[in-house]
């Protein structure tokens, strides 16, 4: 069975990319990407191809080889679905905000809608692949909805998890480490489903990069790799903590213990705290299901994780106020970088967005730099987290375009993504305009402590 059409429900940071990538390097298959978000699919529309909604290294360039040659994005989902053999589920999945697992299960009301919509629209037989990260035994929800509302066509569900990071999507897509395919696999057109798939990724990727199992394996390692990539770095962080009551550094301990091979040294850099869309969701979503299940002693340990990257935050923030003579109440505090991780403009649970309420809820007042993210998101974010109106955000938050303005008369610096650029400013003109004494706190672990302390700085960074 040869693939000819794609439709992929869900234009954001994981359909988006993952389309294109794959328009890019099949160009007799037929992409088109839907969402019900009418400004997202203009914005992917844009003749200018820079202005696409998301901001990922390389991506524009992708978008223009396809868009418009086999890439399509639009906002007539039923069409799309019922051209499509093959059609990825990529829509949100946030933890759900009300009722049963309210603030710990993932909220499947996208995935089921577009379950349903699938069901109502679908005229020939289709392969329905879970792109979403979701609970295990989605597949088989998904499975009920659409047979039991369908037009007795067949349907096959895959799940193929997406394992990109942002701000590197595009050579996580092209150079996968692996690309997991989920699927039926005691059934023969379970089999044929899971090879049409395994055949449009092997336009780039090797087959020994492929990996195929049963769909419940495919969607709790998903799970499982955000839980344990996501344990590392609050391992390092309870770390840096001891770090620094110790006068060990946490970059030299990271280091040593790093170079073992049996533990690797990627994911173990210290930080003010992961953000991002997925690692607290699904660490939740995991916990929520460990204990609907009973495994009380599974769901507390992965919780701890959370625990440790909540403290982490506010242990950042509390810092702040503490140097800063315990009052930070109508001081200025710049904050370098918003998004949750540099060469992204995601803000989704960055850390930026807690240390910044936990300053106001002190009265400060915040001016904010960031390279990509915009006023209306940062304000967006202040705003969701309810702690004040929205006038007051606007009153006491104000975003800027450059680090030297939000720097100017400053009492301090935070640090809140590593964006490159920071590393190449000017921090002695930086700390001249400022007011004195002038701090830096550097959650990142960016920046060098001696050159900072060279420049004036009062100076303290994440785990030393
Ligand atoms: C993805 C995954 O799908 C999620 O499970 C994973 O854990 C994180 O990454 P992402 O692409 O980052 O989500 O989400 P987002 O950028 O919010 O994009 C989802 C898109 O789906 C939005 O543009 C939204 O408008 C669209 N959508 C949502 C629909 O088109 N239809 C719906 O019914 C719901
Ligand atoms: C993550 C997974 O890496 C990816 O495989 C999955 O598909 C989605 O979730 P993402 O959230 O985009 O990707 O970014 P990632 O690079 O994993 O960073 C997550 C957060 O952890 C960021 O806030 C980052 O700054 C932080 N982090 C990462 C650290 O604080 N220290 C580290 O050593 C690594």
């Amino acid at each position: 069975m040869k693939i000819k059409n794609i439709c992929c429900i869900g234009a954001g940071y994981v359909g988006g990319p993952t389309m294109s990538v794959i328009a890019q390097k099949c160009p007799e298959i037929n992409v088109t990407v839907v969402d019900l978000n009418e400004k997202r699919i203009e914005a992917w529309n844009d003749e200018d191809v820079e202005n696409i909604p998301i901001y990922e290294p390389g991506l524009s360039a992708v978008v223009k080889e396809a868009r418009g040659r086999n890439l399509f994005f639009s906002t007539d989902v039923d069409e799309a679905i019922d051209k499509a053999d093959m059609i990825f589920i990529s829509v949100n999945t946030p933890t759900k905000t009300y009722g049963i697992g309210k603030g710990m299960a993932a909220d499947l009301k996208w995935i089921e809608l577009c379950a349903r919509q699938i069901a109502r629209v679908a005229t020939s037989d289709k392969i329905v692949v879970e792109k979403s990260t979701l609970p295990v035994r989605t597949a088989q929800a998904l499975k009920n909805i659409l047979e039991n509302t369908g037009n007795g066509v067949n349907f096959q569900i895959l799940s193929n998890p997406e394992f990109l990071a942002e701000g590197t999507a595009v050579d996580d897509l092209l150079n996968p480490d692996r690309v997991l395919i989920g699927g039926d696999i005691d059934t023969e057109k379970g089999r044929e489903a899971m090879r049409a798939l395994v055949d449009v990724y092997g336009h780039w990727v090797s087959n020994d990069h492929i990996l195929t199992t049963n769909v419940w394996s495919s969607e709790l390692s998903k799970l499982t790799a955000n839980a344990f990539l996501a344990q590392r770095v609050s391992s390092i962080n309870a770390m840096s903590e001891l770090c620094e009551v110790t006068g060990a550094d946490v970059n030299e301990v990271s280091k040593a213990v790093g170079m073992d091979s049996r533990i690797g040294a990627k994911f173990l850099k210290a930080s003010v705290g992961f953000g991002g869309s997925c690692f607290q969701k699904d660490i939740l979503n995991l916990v929520y299901i460990a204990k609907s299940f009973g495994l009380n002693e599974v769901a507390d340990y992965w919780e701890q994780v959370i625990i440790m990257n909540d403290h982490q935050k506010r242990r950042f923030a509390a810092n702040i106020v503490k140097t800063l003579y315990n009052t930070v109440s109508g001081k200025k505090i710049a904050m370098l970088g918003w998004a949750f991780k540099k060469d992204t403009n995601d803000t989704r649970e960055a850390a930026s967005i807690y240390v910044a309420d936990y300053l106001l809820n002190e009265q400060a007042e915040i001016v904010v730099y960031d390279p990509k993210v915009t006023a209306e998101q940062i304000y967006a974010d202040l705003d969701y987290l309810g702690s004040r109106t929205g006038e007051e955000n606007r009153k006491l938050v104000k975003i800027v375009n450059s680090a030297q303005e939000a720097c100017a008369d400053a009492h301090a610096v935070a640090l809140m993504t590593e964006w490159d650029e920071f590393l190449d400013l000017d921090w002695e003109a930086i700390y001249n305009k400022m007011l004195k004494p002038a701090f830096l706190f550097d959650g990142r672990k960016l920046l060098k402590k001696k050159k900072m302390v060279d420049s004036g700085f009062k100076f303290y960074a994440i785990g030393n």
